[in-house]
């Protein structure tokens, strides 16, 4: 019978937990390491050279001590800088996490989409790129939020943000020339997570467009369908060395003694 599959799942916080949700639910007989990089949270703040040079570190430590047959860079800001590097130097199956352009210019009816993510997700070129190939004749418009990846952390450990602040952030989504927004690709893994306030909190109606259900059908791809009658393990992992127990109770998740991170 083959090996369990063991998957890394990795973020700079919580997010990542939408995509940890998605992988555990297709593949419930891995093995899964979900690892978040809290203590450098937001990897919005980091410069581009800096948040590189951390993730290639952290996965260097990472794959030598949980030997991961895939693993996910659940995380828009680190993939669409450093997924180059991290194939480069790894030969593992890499899966990232990037704005869904593609999908919602080819679903939007009214021709007007925006991508939601940090600052520097709607910053990188890796992301205009995929407006100049994917939009088609698509309006895309780029929201960088500055504020909403640290509501969601707040909002998991017990201090949510008022709705007034949530709206502000989602507000420039929302275009109406005469034709309004129809899709708002969720770039940052940790939006899902408030999905609920999102659809609250919209001026109108639109699609939220979340990655997990797209990444966790290319893992299945790439390490293939489930072994029956197993029944995977999930740990998680924190760089700060301060689990949120009752957050990954919620998920289904045990913390993982700080000894055994092999996270710097
Ligand atoms: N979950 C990350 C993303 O998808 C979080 C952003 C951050 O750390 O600033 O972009």
């Amino acid at each position: 019978m083959a090996a369990p599959s063991k998957i890394l799942v990795f973020d700079s916080g919580l997010g990542g937990l939408t995509v940890y949700r998605e992988i555990a639910a297709a593949r419930p007989d891995a093995d899964i390491v979900y690892v978040a990089d809290d203590a450098a949270f937001p990897y919005n703040a980091l410069a581009e050279s800096a948040l590189v040079a951390r993730v290639v570190g952290l996965f260097d430590d990472l794959i030598a001590a949980h030997r991961p047959d895939l693993a996910v860079i659940a995380c828009n800001t680190a993939s669409t800088i450093a997924l180059p590097a991290l194939r480069q130097k790894f030969t593992l199956p890499l899966v990232g996490t990037v704005p869904a352009i593609k999908p919602a210019c080819a679903a939007s009816e009214t021709r007007r989409v925006s991508v939601l993510g940090t600052e520097a997700t709607v910053a990188r070129e890796y992301t205009r790129a995929l407006i100049r190939n994917f939009a088609q004749d698509c309006h895309v418009t780029l929201v960088g939020s500055k504020h909403l990846a640290p509501y969601v952390e707040a909002e998991l450990r017990g201090a949510p943000a008022s709705d007034a602040h949530i709206r502000a952030e989602i507000v420039p989504c929302f275009i109406d020339d005469g034709k309004r927004t129809d899709i708002v690709v969720l770039a940052c893994t940790h939006y899902p997570l408030l999905l609920d306030r999102l659809t609250r909190l919209a001026p109108w109606p639109v699609n939220y467009i979340d990655p997990a259900p797209a990444i966790a059908r290319r893992v299945l791809e790439l390490l293939g369908p489930p072994t029956p009658s197993r029944r995977g393990s999930s740990r998680a992992t924190f760089t700060s060395g301060r689990a949120p127990h009752a957050v990954l109770a919620r998920f289904g998740i045990a913390p993982q003694p700080a000894a055994a991170t092999g996270a710097k």
